[in-house]
């Protein structure tokens, strides 16, 4: 049994007092039932939401980092800095850092492995645009995705990464994947894993579907068998909405 992942994706959003107040009213309201929830603040805040996550059962992801250990790279962030400051987990390859800053699938492997290599986990996004699909692309783009991401990696590490399946069309549009869409898509990711390592690898790596997400659609992705949980973006910046998503749904 692979255990749901719900990750809260807040973007370029809420300042440090901001993020205060979402987590306390987050807190308040969330019934943990078993599932993992991570929320990923901006880099600012992480340190402030560290704080009030302690001793609690919700984890803490940052929404990127660069490979490097540490040097002259102005502006980037290194792993043991998000692991110094309280993270566990972290996003890798979003569709907008790929689509406006030029991530490569090279670079998102690159930064697979230095997460890795500091016991982050990583939240690996990967999905087709709106031409590729209807191009009939999505099962070529979501595949070379996948194995560029897991070049060079064990099984063993494999194992405990985490995918996000975002088709780019449905992030921030309201227009979801329908969930069994996604979930026939997660299938074909999950065959990925299972080429590139074995079936047992395949069925402990937990994949997220992104994209529209909110507290009314979540419990129909959560029923799907290939769905393990959500990676959510503007429906996550409520807390009280955020709290029915982080139980997949049910009340
Ligand atoms: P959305 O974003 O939930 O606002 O569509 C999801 C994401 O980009 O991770």
């Amino acid at each position: 049994m692979r255990t749901p992942i719900i990750a809260a994706n807040w973007k370029m959003h809420k300042t440090v007092a901001e993020a205060k107040d979402f987590c306390r009213a987050f807190l308040a309201s969330y019934e943990p039932d078993g599932g993992e929830v991570v929320l990923c603040p901006p880099f600012t805040a992480l340190g402030a939401v560290a704080e009030l996550l302690q001793g609690t059962e919700v984890k803490l992801g940052a929404q990127d980092l660069f490979w490097e250990e540490k040097g002259a790279y102005t502006g980037e962030i290194a792993p043991g800095m998000l692991v110094d400051v309280g993270c566990h987990y972290v996003i890798i390859g979003h569709s907008e850092r790929r689509g406006y800053f030029g991530e490569t699938d090279a670079d998102v492997n690159r930064k697979v492995r230095a997460a890795l290599a500091h016991d982050l986990k990583p939240i690996i996004c990967l999905g087709e645009s709106l031409e590729q699909r209807e191009a009939g692309q999505t099962e070529k783009v979501v595949t070379a995705q996948v194995r560029s991401a897991y070049e060079g990696i064990d099984a063993s590490l494999a194992a405990g990464t985490v995918i996000a399946y975002e088709p780019i069309w449905a992030i921030g549009t309201g227009r979801n994947a329908t969930p069994e869409e996604a979930n026939r898509v997660i299938g074909l990711i999950r065959q990925t894993i299972a080429d590139i390592y074995d079936e047992e690898t395949a069925g402990q790596i937990r994949i997220q579907y992104g994209g529209s997400v909110n507290k009314e659609n979540i419990a129909q992705f959560m029923e799907q068998p290939e769905i393990d949980g959500a990676l959510v973006g503007g429906a996550s910046l409520d807390p009280a909405g955020f709290a029915v998503i982080a139980r997949g749904g049910r009340s």
